[in-house]
């Protein structure tokens, strides 16, 4: 059967609605889409290929996070600011300990849609269905809002292009330049209670800017530091959306979804012969696949061989998902049945999904050292295997949500109703994200080739 973007119709689909009451209103805004200008351009997906392509070699590390579902709600632009300053920061202390450039990709400007664990949600004897994120149905817990209502994708394409639209701002208008970058750091470090234990990291790249700067490296000098790449990517889980926005790209003939530079495959989503696997083989973005327990290292083999017949390197992003307490156990096969197959990837870990709890008072939370424990975990399993661990993937905000628990502001469960505010997963807030850039920089130093030896000579 030949591919076109629409082919993933005629497959099963997991979490993709299909109690809209209206059918050929969901077809006309569809087509309404079809329309619309691409939010991003082939050739910036090429380039984010290269990088990645990059990482797979181990010469470059990848930093992506975001929401875990954007909503109509909390879209400002002293949101999207902070959200992009805080994956900066973190770029600068990862950069700086992975000595390596850090390829910078939000889960954002499209990130709405949600897989959900269950279609219903039932609240004192009253059942509805259950909230899929803003590009489907709302939040409020009636009838009218939890039904899915095609004009939201209008909302949401435009969200995301007013969203990515400001973030090409900030990315080349100077904001991005690496002395403030490196100036709000300070600040953070300042602040933090572990101010001690961060210090001489961000010292060192104190002293580095400065020596830089005695040679003439400065903004005006050198346009690298005063801008940055950032690309964008979410979960293409509602195909509806995604294959409107597909496009051939007139330059290489090929087709690209420019509803983002990446998009990824969900841990629900993936099945081989379903249709979210049939989309994603067709375009020629960056591919994510979430990888985490009760998939089985010859299905992941046979997945990556289905959407990367040519072994292109960048193609595929592995984005590992075990839990703190499941990683040592599921992530080593998975590792040594890709390293055997010879195929070319980016082992990336995302140690969110596999660490949610409820607490007694039911909220869904994340404690910080969970998190913390599995990326120390997949780093050293990853480079056991012999393979490259090449990158993290958080959900975060640049807002000081308390959401997760723990971390140097030590969070309890007690403090999470004050300002508990995710639309869908807890997501770290600013100061706990930058204290994990450190920490996993940290981690990072220690495993890097010869950083054994260093410190043997050094000790
Ligand atoms: C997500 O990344 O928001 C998500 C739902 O993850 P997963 O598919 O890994 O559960
Ligand atoms: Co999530």
């Amino acid at each position: 059967m030949t591919w076109t973007p629409s082919s993933w119709r005629n497959k099963p689909a997991k979490h993709i609605p299909e109690d809209y009451p209206d059918t050929d209103a969901l077809a006309a805004v569809e087509q309404q889409l079809r329309g619309y200008p691409p939010l991003v351009f082939a050739g910036e997906a090429r380039r984010l290929k290269t990088r990645l392509a990059d990482v797979a070699a181990g010469n470059a590390f990848l930093l992506q996070g975001g929401d875990c579902a954007e909503s109509f709600k909390e879209f400002n632009p002293d949101n999207i600011r902070d959200t992009f300053r805080v994956i900066l920061q973190m770029a600068v202390v990862l950069t700086f300990a992975a000595a390596k450039p850090v390829v910078k990709v939000g889960r954002i400007a499209g990130q709405f849609g949600k897989p959900r664990s269950s279609p219903v949600e039932v609240i004192d004897g009253v059942e509805l269905p259950s909230y899929r994120g803003d590009n489907i149905n709302g939040m409020d817990f009636t009838p009218e809002s939890r039904t899915p209502n095609p004009e939201r994708l209008l909302q949401a394409y435009s969200q995301s292009a007013s969203t990515l639209n400001l973030l090409r701002a900030f990315s080349q208008g100077g904001y991005a330049n690496l002395q403030n970058v490196h100036q709000w750091m300070l600040g953070f470090v300042d602040r933090s209670p572990q101010a001690d234990q961060y210090r001489a990291l961000a010292d060192q790249i104190s002293t580095s800017l400065r020596f830089m700067e005695a040679c003439g490296i400065n903004a005006q000098s050198v346009p690298q530091m005063s801008q940055v790449e950032f690309y964008t990517s979410h979960e293409a889980l509602l195909l509806g959306y995604e294959e409107a926005m597909t496009r051939v790209d007139s330059t290489s003939g090929d087709w690209y979804d420019t509803s983002a530079h990446m998009v990824w495959i969900g841990h629900r989503t993936k099945d081989l012969d379903h249709a979210h696997v049939e989309f994603c083989k067709g375009i020629k973005n960056p591919i994510g696949i979430k990888t985490g327990p009760g998939f089985e290292p010859d299905d992941l083999v046979r997945l990556i061989e289905t959407l990367n017949p040519q072994d292109e390197a960048g193609r595929i992003v592995l984005i590992s998902r075990f839990g703190s307490e499941g990683v040592a156990e599921g992530l080593p096969r998975m590792v040594r049945a890709v390293q055997d197959s010879g195929r070319t990837v980016v082992w990336s870990c995302d140690p969110m999904h596999g660490n949610t709890l409820k607490t007694e008072t039911g909220y869904k939370t994340r404690p910080v050292d969970r998190i913390l424990s599995e990326v120390r975990q997949f780093i050293d399993i990853v480079s056991a295997e012999g393979a490259y661990p090449g990158g993290v993937h958080f959900e975060m905000t640049g807002q000081n949500v308390t959401e997760c628990i723990g971390g140097a502001q030590a969070i309890s469960e007690h403090d999470l109703s004050s300002r508990y505010h995710t639309h869908c997963d807890p997501r770290l807030n600013g100061e706990q994200a930058l204290e994990l850039a450190f920490l996993i920089a940290e981690k990072l130093q220690s495993a890097a080739p010869g950083a054994a030896e260093s410190a043997r000579k050094a000790g």
